[in-house]
């Protein structure tokens, strides 16, 4: 039979159903909001410190989910000098950098520069801010390569660079060849690549010199945010026996990189316990984000106390530092060493600090969760959407701070956990990590 002439009219397009943002934003983090919802490690309310032992209602527990890599927010000599600075300076100057800045500032960017060995810094309260108001000022209305697994902030930041006309792409994760790829195939001439330093999940350095020169071989601009390596990894050479390096100065440093073409973005909340970031890039660049940047400009500074704390930790860093690094690695490869024994699967192909648990079924979090609460183990849980499905699981942190009895009391609940057969055998294939893009 002829169709008749109506049935062959295309359909007349419809409105399309959209869902409002708020239900599709909800839907997707509806695991994580049941967790947060009933889940005693989740947003939980911290009663009281002792050590590295924490207090939630009548639980102490050993934390494994503080940044404070070196242990400087309960280190004496840094607690001790904070009063003398509150003394000297109020507790909150208020002014906007671009107003006015103690010169606690000037120290501070002066004794960084040094430290880190970058032609300049500028530092602002936090890395949020910088990467917001920061990358889309780079990128102007040029190309972005993004790392696909980039730190959320960093992708914020690309996200309101796009908003002012840059466009994005993605790059596999770990995969210089790729970013290789997709810059030979680019015709935009103004390219900004962004990509984390230490990755906060799998605890592993990128393979910085292999991003460097592929970026400087295509003329673009290296991004890179260390947030967790700074205070942790750093220079390595002669006599130098921690394979974190020594002084703590950062990824550049680490991989004995320079800051040709490469802009390093750090943070002061984890290895030095206080509120500030910085930027490390060529004096031109500071200058323009002196009077470019948002934050300088418009919003409130650090605390004195922080600042303080900054100043302090600089000192500490330089006469202990090392030492503390020693400790911190001597704990995590305590922990490590467990791991293998327990015949357990993590990321962490470095040996540093952050070591990541996936477990072999995510719907298992909340129970896998509850049963270290319950074992007085403190630990980050990784839930989806802050990783994919198949790598939910949780996040331990080591830090100077630990003592090896509280190792104990991780290695014990993690044994039982791998009996139970919840966790991954460490020999079983790493999830599709740089097919994820
Ligand atoms: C890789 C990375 N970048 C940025 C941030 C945010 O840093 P800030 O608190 O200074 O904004 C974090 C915090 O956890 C992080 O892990």
């Amino acid at each position: 039979m002829r169709p008749t002439p109506t049935s062959l009219a295309p359909p007349v397009p419809g409105p399309v159903p959209r869902r409002p943002w708020l239900d599709h934003w909800l839907e997707s983090v509806k695991d994580l909001a049941e967790l947060q919802a009933s889940h005693p490690m989740v947003d939980a309310v911290i009663d009281e410190i002792d050590g590295r032992m924490i207090r939630v209602g009548e639980q102490w527990l050993a934390d494994f989910a503080s940044c404070n890599y070196l242990g400087f927010d309960l280190d004496r000599d840094i607690i001790d000098a904070v009063p003398a600075y509150l003394d000297a300076w109020g507790t909150h100057p208020s002014w906007s950098r671009l107003l006015g800045s103690p010169v606690l500032y000037e120290q501070i960017e002066e004794r960084l520069t040094a430290l880190i060995g970058a032609p300049d810094t500028l530092v602002l309260p936090t890395i949020t801010h910088i990467h917001l108001s920061v990358i889309p000022l780079l990128a102007a209305s040029g190309t972005i390569f993004l790392d696909a697994r980039a730190h959320k902030t960093i992708y914020d930041g690309c996200q309101a660079a796009r908003a002012r006309g840059a466009a994005v792409r993605r790059f596999r994760f770990e995969d210089p060849e790729h970013l290789d790829e997709l810059l030979t195939a680019e015709r935009d001439p103004t390219r900004l690549v962004c990509m984390d330093g230490v990755n906060s999940m799998t605890g592993n350095p990128p393979d910085l010199p292999a991003f460097a020169a592929v970026a400087r071989r295509h003329g673009a601009l290296l991004y890179v945010d260390d947030a967790h390596g700074f205070g942790v990894i750093g220079e390595r050479g002669v006599g130098i026996t921690n394979p974190y390096g020594s002084r703590g100065n950062s990824i550049v440093r680490y991989f004995d990189e320079t800051y040709d073409n490469l802009i390093l973005v750090g943070g002061f909340s984890k290895s030095y316990s206080s509120l500030l970031a910085f930027i490390a890039c060529p004096t031109p660049v500071k200058d323009l984000l002196k009077v470019a940047a948002p934050p300088y400009l418009y919003s409130g500074p650090s605390p004195v106390a922080s600042l303080a704390t900054v100043l302090a930790g600089m000192d500490v860093n330089e006469r202990r530092g090392d030492a503390l690094r020693d400790e911190l690695e001597r704990l995590t490869r305590r922990t490590l060493d467990g791991l293998e024994r327990l015949d357990i699967f993590t990321p962490n192909r470095s040996g540093l600090p952050i070591i990541e648990i996936p477990l072999r079924d995510h719907g298992q979090i909340d129970s896998v969760g509850r049963f270290l609460f319950e074992r007085g183990v403190y630990v980050t849980l990784a839930a989806y959407p802050l990783v994919p499905k198949d790598e939910v699981g949780f996040r331990v942190q080591l830090t100077a701070a630990n003592t090896d009895a509280e190792v104990d009391t991780l290695l014990a609940a993690l044994e039982e956990l791998a009996a139970r057969g919840v966790l991954r055998p460490a020999g079983e294939l790493p999830t599709a990590r740089s097919a994820a893009a």
